[in-house]
């Protein structure tokens, strides 16, 4: 396992890939149960993992408590992510949802009781609400840091424009800084270039990425008629298009026989190789072996160009625009990039 800077805000070293917890637990009825969450938890430290993903909501909060469990006796080894915004019941009470300072300053609590630790190493704000302004979860995190429940903070599914209004607020009012974005990203869901990582290469944002196999559908094990979060946890699986699927997982499917390793791992590597920390979600520690091998698959230059090909995304307005003007910008590797313009010569 390598280790990376969590963006250019922090000193922060993660692994190169990091532990997602939602299939920790039994709650939701699907999952991993203690004694199998405790072996993938195990294998991921084992191999040299440290970054854990949980979220208050994640199994009604099971997740929590099974890595907190698992992390105390090295609390300091692991870098615990943690999210709010959600609730940590299947009904929970409208006043305890949402990004309100309210229903921060509660989810805090109730996050640390469940993990068993004094302080989360990273907060996510869960999702953007559609009301709560951006310097209220701001400000809002920036007590939280003050307070040493918390120590760094980000933002999770929210649009560009408010992530950058609330890093730029933060940085002129003197909070703490927003560190890290997390976003979903994959094969099958590019449109996060469009905005999102730009956004945060110019801030210095680090990306964490959920869902890089697609929730399993990059595994291509459907094709085979295998069951999985697809058919038994509909909601899990957001990306039900066969029809884009097809041309993808053909392209994975290539190019792992090629590079001799599995469409899922190839889909990791991908991930990885745009600067996204892809969060993996295994249920099994099988799963976890398997998505670990990701880590040594390098991918050449023109396995990635037949990958983006396929899966390209249109960039949409004013993307496009830009970039028929070749005096503005080009799209590289799915990042925007400056050209240099051409000497202008004033008459
Ligand atoms: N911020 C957010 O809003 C947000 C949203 C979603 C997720 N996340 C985070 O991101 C993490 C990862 O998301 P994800 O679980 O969707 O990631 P993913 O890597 O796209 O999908 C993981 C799922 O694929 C299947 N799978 C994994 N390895 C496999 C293999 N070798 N063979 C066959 N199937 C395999 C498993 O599901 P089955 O075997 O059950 O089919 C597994 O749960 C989550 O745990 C969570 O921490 C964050």
């Amino acid at each position: 396992m390598r280790y990376r800077l969590l963006g250019r805000r922090t000193g922060l070293r993660v692994s190169e890939l990091a532990l997602g917890t939602g299939m920790l637990g039994r709650a939701w009825g699907y999952g991993a149960d203690p004694d199998e969450a405790r072996r993938i938890l195990q294998g991921y430290a084992e191999a040299g993992g440290n970054f854990i993903d949980t979220a208050d909501n994640y199994q009604f909060g099971e997740s929590e408590r099974l890595v907190g469990a698992f992390a105390g006796p090295d609390r300091d080894g692991f870098v615990i992510a943690s999210k709010f915004g959600r609730g940590a019941g299947p009904s929970p009470a409208l006043a305890a949802v949402g990004d309100s300072r309210k229903a921060m300053v509660q989810a805090v609590e109730a996050s640390l009781r469940r993990l068993g630790t004094d302080r989360i190493d990273l907060y996510f704000a869960h999702m953007h609400d559609g009301v709560t302004p951006a310097a209220e979860v701001a400000r809002g995190l920036d007590d939280l840091v003050r307070a040493g429940k918390v120590v760094y903070a980000g933002l999770s599914n929210f649009p560009a424009w408010r992530v950058a209004a609330a890093a730029v607020t933060a940085d002129l009012r003197g909070w703490v800084p927003v560190a890290a974005i997390q976003v979903e990203y994959s094969l099958l869901q590019r449109t996060t270039e469009r905005e999102l990582l730009p956004m945060a290469d110019g801030l210095g944002l680090g990306v964490m990425g959920w869902s890089p196999m697609a929730g399993g559908l990059l595994t291509g094990k459907y094709r085979n008629g295998e069951r999985g979060r697809a058919t038994d946890l509909k909601a899990s699986v957001l990306h039900d298009d066969p029809a884009r699927h097809g041309p993808v997982l053909d392209a994975l499917v290539a190019v792992a026989d090629e590079v001799r390793s599995t469409p899922g791992r190839v889909a990791i590597a991908w991930v990885s190789g745009k600067g996204v920390l892809p969060v993996l979600g295994p249920r099994t520690r099988a799963q976890l072996d398997d998505n670990l091998a990701a880590a040594a698959l390098k991918l050449s230059a023109d396995h990635v160009r037949r990958l983006d090909a396929v899966s390209a995304t249109p960039a949409g307005y004013p993307h496009e625009l830009l970039a028929a003007d070749d005096q503005r910008a080009t799209m590289t590797g799915g990042r925007w990039e400056q050209i240099d313009r051409p000497e202008q010569t004033v008459a």
